[in-house]
């Protein structure tokens, strides 16, 4: 949002009595006296009228090494969700970004940053999300060239974008998707007529699970985890 519309929106001040303010040098962002009534705010700026404080809000980003077993949801009345495993402040400012299923363990990304989660899950943007796989049956040669092909999903009528299997074993792979659909590894395996059993999330782009964070352990992402989730 511009400047002066933030202000006139966040106080009892006319827009023309914001702009007339930003010209006199009242305004700061970010500590930074600002005359542009055009400049773009975003919601973790601080902004700063004389004295006034108009917003402050710090970003948080963290990833949690979530156990299978644990809800990705806020709460629940049935079983434990990932929220109660986040350090307490935060719970209530916090949503995830890319759930995992009840029974999926690993990599889960929690923030506050809506634009930043929703570069990270939306389909469109084709970030790589790479999971380690364990099925019921042995993963054939066919399942290779049927993910590498797309598997169609008649639900959202649409095909998943090609997808890279790495077999470790007979019934173990490595698997890289481009979207984060509903279900999509379990669907994929289903429509192949296998199953699995075990589903771990390795690394979502360039941020992967931290080996040394314990299972149900979070920590706070590196500079260079959020900048790597580019605009
Ligand atoms: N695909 C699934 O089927 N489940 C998950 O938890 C994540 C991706």
């Amino acid at each position: 949002m511009r400047l002066d519309r933030f202000i006139s929106k966040s106080t009892a001040h006319s827009h023309q009595a914001s702009r007339l303010m930003i010209a006199r040098r009242q305004v700061r962002v970010n500590g930074v006296v600002m005359q542009d009534p055009r400049t773009d705010i975003d919601q973790f700026m601080t902004v700063t009228l004389g004295e006034e404080l108009l917003q402050q809000q710090t970003a948080h980003y963290l990833m949690l090494h979530k156990p299978a077993g644990y809800l990705s949801a806020t709460s629940d009345p049935v079983h434990p969700t990932v929220m109660e495993l986040m350090p307490a402040p935060l719970r209530a400012l916090l949503h995830i970004g890319g759930r995992l299923d009840r029974s999926s363990s690993g990599l889960l990304i929690l923030t506050n940053d809506g634009l930043w989660s929703r570069r990270l899950t939306e389909p469109g943007k084709g970030i790589p999300k790479t999971y380690r796989v364990s099925t019921a049956r042995p993963i054939t040669h066919e399942t290779h060239q049927r993910f590498a092909d797309g598997i169609y999903f008649a639900f959202e009528d649409l095909t998943t974008s090609p997808a890279q299997l790495e077999q470790l074993d007979e019934c173990e792979a490595r698997l890289t998707i481009y979207e984060g659909r509903y279900h999509q590894v379990k669907r994929m395996f289903h429509a192949v007529g296998n199953h699995v059993v075990a589903l771990h999330r390795e690394s979502m782009g360039a941020i992967r699970l931290d080996a040394t964070l314990a299972v149900a352990a979070s920590r706070p992402l590196t500079p260079l985890e959020i900048a790597s989730i580019e605009g």
